[in-house]
């Protein structure tokens, strides 16, 4: 009979030789495992739900190719319809109607059933000020809610995040973030988006982006906040703000005047950090996933 001593030793160096050939992957790199989610820089989908080639449209992949492409962060913007369902709509459910709230997170829980070393953020708007508790029954008839990540305070101070391999091994792999009404008394893992970032401007007309203001909340600080470079162009049509779809392989370059990579060297000139969301437009048009390694340094 071996030895305890001798199969603990066997164990070990088959768990090194595993590690060495078979590195964890965390959100498809090994370096993110060990990375807080607070040092992470996502690039995210604007109106993530409106895929097509209507003028309201903001998205060239489906929400799953969105994700087979790498892409984390999810942004997206809901009002109930006048049958009372919370879909997400733009602007108006009578504008463009992309199905229901329940339907997208349905989609998003079946990437992480399938996907197991995946975290992903949806960040929601709120634009009828409803009551979080309507969200909260949408994530459990999805069933994602069992995904959800639950911080230990709140809110949850920006060095206190734990890294993407420690979210992965408690499950705990769909953070959540509402604009307006979140309320974590009530439920617990539907965030206060602007406790924990603040924005830039969107509605972007000037294609150099050449700000990295902070736009909401107003007269926040970055002290203590991650944040959301709002980086997608629009066009004035008859003085109405349309997604510019034309100008996206320049506004999604990973390099350039106007590029991913040059605003958020303005922002890192500002603030001493990388962002840590850049939110896009067509963003299967570009670089987006180039762009998003070399903020992170990879
Ligand atoms: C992560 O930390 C490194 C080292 O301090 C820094 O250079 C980088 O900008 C940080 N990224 C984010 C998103 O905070």
């Amino acid at each position: 009979m071996p030895s305890v001593r001798f199969l603990s030793l066997f164990t070990l160096v088959l768990s090194s030789i595993t590690h060495t050939f078979a590195q964890r992957q965390c959100n498809g790199n090994a370096a993110y495992c060990s990375r807080s989610y607070s040092n992470i820089s996502f690039v995210g989908s604007h109106d993530s739900a409106f895929v097509g080639s209507e003028p309201s449209d903001n998205q060239d992949l489906s929400l799953t190719d969105q994700m087979n492409l790498g892409i984390r962060f999810l942004q997206g913007q809901t009002h109930k319809n006048i049958l009372g369902d919370l879909d997400l709509c733009h602007t108006s459910c009578l504008l463009l109607d992309a199905g229901k709230l329940e339907t997208y997170l349905g989609t998003v829980k079946s990437f992480l059933d399938s996907n197991a070393n995946e975290v992903i953020t949806l960040l929601l708007t709120n634009g009828d000020s409803l009551d979080v508790s309507e969200f909260d029954t949408a994530f459990k008839n999805s069933g994602i809610n069992t995904y959800a990540f639950v911080p230990s305070s709140n809110p949850l101070p920006i060095g206190s995040w734990p890294n993407l391999g420690d979210m992965i091994d408690a499950g705990t792999r769909l953070v959540v973030f509402l604009d307006y009404g979140a309320d974590e008394s009530k439920v617990n893992y539907i965030l206060n988006e602007f406790n924990y970032y603040f924005e830039t401007p969107y509605d972007v007309t000037d294609s150099s982006f050449n700000e990295c203001n902070i736009d909401r909340p107003s007269g926040a600080s970055a002290d203590g906040r991650m944040y959301i470079v709002n980086h997608f162009l629009d066009e004035d049509i008859l003085g109405i703000d349309v997604p510019d779809r034309g100008a996206a392989s320049t506004t999604n370059a990973d390099q350039g005047t106007g590029s991913i990579g040059a605003q958020s060297d303005l922002c890192e000139g500002l603030y001493g950090r990388a962002p840590n969301v850049v939110l896009l437009d067509w963003s299967g048009t570009g670089d987006a996933m180039k762009a998003q390694g070399e903020l992170n340094g990879l």
